[in-house]
């Protein structure tokens, strides 16, 4: 079975479509996360990292925004301020952690935003809806790459982005082996943008590290199975 995304434009998804169109975005991006309060040094994903997020997804104009892993919630409310027509339905497993509760207390005020806890894997597919778009940073790894394949799979997200996509990394060399149309957030073509964390970083020489996003879009060369047996042997 080839995967299809029914109501979508895969060519909307390349990264050649998503650079072509960020320089315009960037203004009204700089505008909304500047009602953030700035919070480097707690980890969690970059302001740059989030904008490629939201210049690629906001074409879609998704009704729904699936997150999985929240911790302290900075992604999350950055999705909730740019995608303030949206639904944010976001998943976190650690309830005990301290991180959920500075989670609860950011996002309080947030009325698109829905604060679930539990196991992605199990909810993330239950909740999924048409034209939903995906932002997987917890699992990770291989367990974040089925997550996603899973949920492609059903041809309903508009698009999937995972964290954490180091060069060298397996799940990386994975996706580039496997995924002729995907692409990663540290392309040559992303760099610019990264001056938006100079804005958003108070810390003197901060030693920056990026997660790296893995842009998936449906799968062209391969079927759904084919990838799926490859990612259980390399997961293996
Ligand atoms: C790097 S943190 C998320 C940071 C957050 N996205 C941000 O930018 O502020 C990863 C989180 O994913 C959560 N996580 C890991 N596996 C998960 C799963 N299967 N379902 C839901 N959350 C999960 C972890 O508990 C952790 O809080």
């Amino acid at each position: 079975m080839i995967l299809h995304m029914p109501g979508t434009a895969p060519a909307l998804l390349s990264k050649t479509a998503l650079a072509d169109r960020a320089d315009a975005l960037l203004p009204e991006y700089r505008e909304i996360i500047g009602s953030i309060l700035p919070e480097a040094g707690f980890g969690g994903i970059w302001e740059s990292e989030m904008f490629l997020f939201y210049a690629a997804v906001k074409p879609f104009a998704p009704k729904q925004i699936l997150e999985s892993g929240r911790a302290r919630g900075k992604s999350t409310l950055i999705l909730a301020r740019c995608f303030a027509d949206a639904r944010i339905i976001s998943i976190e497993y650690d309830r005990q952690s301290e991180n959920a509760a500075a989670a609860e207390a950011k996002l309080k005020s947030e009325r698109n935003v829905e604060l679930l806890y539990g196991d992605s894997r199990e909810i993330l597919p239950q909740r999924l809806q048409p034209g939903d778009a995906v932002l997987i940073d917890g699992p990770k790894d291989f367990r974040a790459l089925k997550l996603a394949l899973d949920l492609l799979r059903t041809g309903k997200p508009c698009a999937v982005f995972v964290h954490d996509f180091p060069p060298n990394s397996p799940q990386r060399k994975f996706v580039e082996r496997n995924w002729p149309n995907a692409f990663f957030g540290d392309d040559p073509l992303f760099q610019r943008f990264q001056s938006l964390d100079n804005e958003r970083d108070p810390r003197p020489n901060p030693q920056r590290r990026y997660g790296i996003f893995a842009c998936l879009p449906r799968p062209v060369s391969l079927s759904y199975w084919q990838i799926r047996i490859r990612l259980f042997f390399a997961a293996w």
